[in-house]
């Protein structure tokens, strides 16, 4: 098995380097295409992909070609592979906003999968949400779960709305983990702890509630009990929580990134 991945970006090279150190894919058997000069130079000198900047020498070979270019280079891109492409190919796309039909019209390929990942990624530790369409097979389809499955964790979902909706979820949540974890070095700033003390104050508290979490059956609400007793310290601020709306106000926030991702798709 072949792969091209087309961008050699961020997400790009995430992903190109965690299917490079799982087993599935020998380093040989994946090539990386930029049009981007500078970076082109960089894959020469520092990586082990077989680096390309011309869609003929790469797309006839490649058995999935991995998309990781901005959307608005979408159209002219799909243009540009059409020629080229044979219809056993799987095209895997992680550009936000650009739907199955419109890169099936444009590649005229059929077996496509869109996919969103998340930032943790880069460290092995990502969220890929993905759908196929009804042309990819089940084979292919546990292929391509295997190769996200290299940057973290995968999740099917039946439709392309639950992809925007992932959006919301595990694509811009790592943006809202930062934003509670920056409020809570604030609050310890204030109380009188060092910048370093505060930082590590939080990140271990986000670090252990993760992992008992993950290490337990219990849901965040059970916990939430346990850890809270009444009329103590944890129930005074769950109930200041309450009372000023929090849980009301971050699943507002998730569903305006989900909203937003529906409105970007429509622009796309
Ligand atoms: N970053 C994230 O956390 C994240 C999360 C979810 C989804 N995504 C999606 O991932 C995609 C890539 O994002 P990114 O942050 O990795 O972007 P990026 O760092 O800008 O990487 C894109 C690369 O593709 C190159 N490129 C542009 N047009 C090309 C073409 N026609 N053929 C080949 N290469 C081309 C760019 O070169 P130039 O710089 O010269 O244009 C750049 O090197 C986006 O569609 C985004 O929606 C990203």
């Amino acid at each position: 098995m072949r792969i091209l991945v087309i961008g050699a970006g961020n997400m790009g090279l995430t992903y190109a380097e965690g299917m490079s150190k799982s087993r599935l894919l020998k380093k040989k058997n994946i090539m990386v295409l930029d049009t981007s000069e500078k970076k082109l130079e960089e894959l020469h000198q520092l990586s082990h992909f077989d680096a390309f900047s011309e869609l003929k020498d790469c797309v006839p070979q490649a058995d999935i070609i991995f998309i990781a270019v901005k959307p608005f280079h979408a159209e002219s891109l799909f243009k540009a592979i059409k020629p080229l492409v044979n219809s056993g190919q799987i095209i895997i796309s992680i550009m936000a906003g650009v739907t199955i039909a419109s890169i099936k019209e444009f590649s005229g390929l059929t077996k496509i999968v869109r996919a969103m990942p998340n930032l943790p990624a880069k460290i092995g530790m990502g969220l890929t949400s993905f759908v196929i369409s009804p042309e990819v097979s089940r084979i292919e389809m546990l292929t391509i779960e295997s190769l996200l499955n290299t940057t973290g964790k995968s999740i099917q979902v039946s439709s392309e709305t639950l992809i925007d909706a992932s959006t919301g979820i595990s694509g811009s949540g790592p943006a809202y983990v930062f934003y509670f974890m920056q409020s809570m070095m604030e609050a310890a700033l204030q109380m009188g702890f060092s910048k370093n003390d505060s930082t590590v104050l939080v990140s271990q508290t986000f670090i252990g509630a993760v992992e008992l979490f993950n290490q337990s059956n219990l849901s965040p609400n059970s916990w939430m009990d346990m850890v809270a007793s009444k009329g103590g310290t944890t129930r005074a601020a769950l109930d200041s929580m309450d009372d000023n709306n929090v849980k009301e106000l971050i699943k507002e926030a998730a569903f305006a990134a989900f909203n937003r991702a529906i409105e970007l798709g429509k622009e796309n």
